[in-house]
């Protein structure tokens, strides 16, 4: 295995040890950032006078080329992709690619890179979250006014709208949305130029090469610049709680989708069928965005498990920021996609939903707030509706067969005004 290191080592590793502390294959994932980082940092280099601007030019032409080669002309028989991009570097342009590495280590530059990559990344969230804002958004006003029973523990509660549900789901992604912004923000500052841990004895401009790659500032405790994952862990949080909320939607595809519900028909390109029943037709993507949920909860507490006993300073265990963080990114791109394509392209039972709100004794509420909005006591007023739906019972029907003989019946105090409010169209209408 190609190595940058190795001077003052007269064995060579086991290649066991070459295995267990590669990370090429995942650092793969962030090449194009890295070799951004390298283009600022030999500019720099060559500004400032600490290489020539010939050699810093060669330098820069030579990572270019490595850039529009792509990853593939790249040497994976290497502990990781900064040693990679040299390694190829010093085959386009000779040694003065060893100049490179001047005034830089890799900690600090693994560091640089990955917060561009998660800059890069967290735009594409971005970018994603508003798309499924306008798909919800065009569906809620199609929709504003399709009756459905509004849910709390899982029992009928009050009338609502579909446009309105679907509007919960669009306010949440809208709190996702500010987090990955406020995020942005943190994690925009630059380690370039902390090197190792304690900077560099070199007249290097860190101003020059946060401004290149689009970073606020540099980090301006060097210690800190090459130790901190907490911008990691934030994106890994932001994922978890993407994650968390799109697999709430899901589950309500799941349940929706069933017999018992009939609310929605979710189309063919996103449900599966059974390899034994012929008549079945699976959600399955809205069950596996439920099932790995689970792992990118799992990613986040695998770093900050990871985090919460280093030493400040570099430590190797900080590696295992990129997998986990990769990994939940991916899921969650996957997952806003494929939601937004579940609800693009389902059919909303209207009829069925807005039947279900009918016999419910879901306008209860609505009642006393009639007789509460009247003078009556809201507690008082509770009880009497109380009254009202054991009066219906007995009778065997529901509160919109009332008339006002039957409430006169149940009690003659009821001022026969409520029979304005039993409808569930009348208590979504009322409602502000
Ligand atoms: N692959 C390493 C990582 O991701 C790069 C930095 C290596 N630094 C070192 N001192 N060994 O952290």
């Amino acid at each position: 295995m190609k190595k940058l290191w190795g001077g003052a080592f007269s064995e060579s590793t086991a290649d066991l040890v070459d295995r267990f502390g590669q990370s090429i294959k995942t650092d793969l994932q962030f090449w194009q950032e890295d070799v951004i980082g390298s283009v600022a940092h030999a500019r720099m280099l060559g500004e400032t006078g600490i290489i020539s601007k010939e050699e810093a030019q060669i330098l820069i032409d030579g990572l270019e080329k490595i850039h529009e080669a792509g990853p593939e002309a790249l040497e994976i028989d290497v502990e990781d992709v900064h040693t990679a991009i040299e390694y190829r570097l010093r085959e386009l342009v000779g040694d003065v690619a060893g100049k490179l590495h001047t005034a830089r280590s890799r900690n600090d530059q693994v560091a640089t890179a990955a917060r561009l990559m998660l800059h890069n990344e967290l735009l594409i969230v971005l970018d994603q979250i508003k798309d499924f804002q306008r798909v919800i958004l065009a569906q809620a006003i199609e929709h504003k006014s399709a009756l459905m029973p509004g849910y709390t523990h899982q029992q009928h509660a009050q009338p609502i709208t579909l446009g309105f549900h679907l509007m919960a789901h669009f306010w949440a992604l809208q709190r996702h949305g500010h987090r990955a912004e406020e995020l942005f923000g943190l994690a925009n500052y630059s380690p370039l130029g902390a090197a190792a841990l304690a900077g560099t004895s070199f007249p290097i401009d860190r101003h020059m090469t946060s401004a290149e790659l689009g970073f606020t500032a540099p980090i301006p405790n060097a210690l800190d610049a090459t130790s901190d994952r907490s911008f990691i862990m934030d994106a890994l949080h932001v994922c978890a709680l993407i994650m968390i909320d799109l697999s709430r939607v899901s589950q309500e595809l799941v349940l929706w989708s069933g017999r018992e519900f009939g609310f929605v028909k979710l189309h063919d390109s996103v449900t599966t069928g059974s390899s034994i029943m012929p008549q079945k037709r699976n959600p399955d993507m809205a069950e596996l965005i439920r099932g790995r949920t689970g792992r990118v909860i799992a990613n986040w507490v695998t770093l900050a498990t990871v985090m919460k006993g280093l030493p400040i300073g570099y430590n190797r265990d900080t590696q295992e920021d990129k997998p986990p963080l990769f990994d939940s990114l991916r899921k969650v791109k996957d997952s806003l996609k494929l939601v937004q394509l579940m609800l693009e392209t389902c059919e909303w039972q209207l009829d069925v939903m807005a039947k279900s709100t009918h016999g419910d004794f879901s306008t209860a509420t609505d009642i006393a707030d009639y007789l509460a909005a009247n003078g009556m006591p809201f507690r008082e007023a509770h009880e009497v509706v109380g009254k009202v739906v054991i009066g219906c019972n007995e009778r065997g029907i529901v509160l919109e067969d009332l008339n006002a003989a039957i409430l006169a019946e149940i009690d003659a105090d009821i001022p026969v005004g409520v029979l304005s409010v039993i409808q569930p169209v009348d208590s979504v209408n009322s409602t502000s």
